[in-house]
């Protein structure tokens, strides 16, 4: 199921992200910022778990969501900033990498690095924040799912209707939280009107 969020905030910060006079610091920042609005939503009815803690009057049980059964999945490079934004709301989740590279050419994603840690029945967040053919998508889905997680939930910043319908399809069972989804693919696969690259943009190369 494919969840757009509709919050007037995040459709301002995705305006922001889409000005090319963003400098990196405050583009990663603001794909951050989003990142959390993303988890507050996909988390909206995750179950609570008791624990004690010592407070300024004493032992308490108080509720909490078991963050070591939340594995956060990036994909390099432009995945960083992300990862980083869930770990500073759930700092005991356990972290998990992923590196593809689109080929230019044939705009197929070609996995370089695999860091994923044990996922089984684990709730997987899968961070990217571009979905512009699904390629990338698709194959960090795959090697997911072989590993066993009870549910994956997918966050991302910019999607095409083409390559989430292409998700949608391969996994129905995958939740998508996303903050925009944008009008289609251009002859090179970018995202119209997109932002550009998010891995350039977050880091200042050109490709
Ligand atoms: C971007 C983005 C996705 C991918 C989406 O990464 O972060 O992983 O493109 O495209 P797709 O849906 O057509 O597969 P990119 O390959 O630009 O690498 P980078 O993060 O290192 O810049
Ligand atoms: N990757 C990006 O970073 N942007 C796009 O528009 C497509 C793929």
């Amino acid at each position: 199921m494919i969840h757009e969020l509709t919050n007037p905030v995040t459709k301002t910060l995705v305006t922001h992200l889409r000005d090319q006079r963003r400098d990196s610091v405050r583009f990663r920042h603001t794909i951050a910022e989003l990142t959390k609005q993303l988890v507050y939503e996909a988390l909206h009815d995750f179950a609570l778990s008791k624990k004690n803690i010592t407070t300024w009057t004493g032992e308490l049980e108080c509720k909490t969501i078991d963050e070591e059964s939340i594995v956060v999945v990036t994909v390099l490079r432009a995945g960083i900033p992300m990862l980083d934004s869930v770990m500073e709301l759930l700092p005991e989740a356990i972290a998990g990498f992923l590196a593809m590279k689109r080929d230019e050419n044939t705009h197929e994603s070609v996995l370089y690095y695999d860091r994923l840690p044990s996922c089984k029945g684990k709730t997987v967040l899968l961070v990217d924040p571009m979905v512009a053919t699904g390629g990338s998508m698709i194959d960090a889905l795959k090697l997911i799912k072989s590993r066993e997680p009870s549910r994956i939930i997918t966050l991302n910043i910019i999607g095409s209707p083409q390559g989430l319908d292409v998700v949608k399809s391969a996994y129905p069972e995958v939740d998508i939280y996303i903050a925009q989804i944008d009008e289609k693919l251009n002859d090179d696969k970018y995202i119209i009107p997109g932002l550009g690259d998010a891995g350039d943009r977050s880091y200042n190369t050109v490709e």
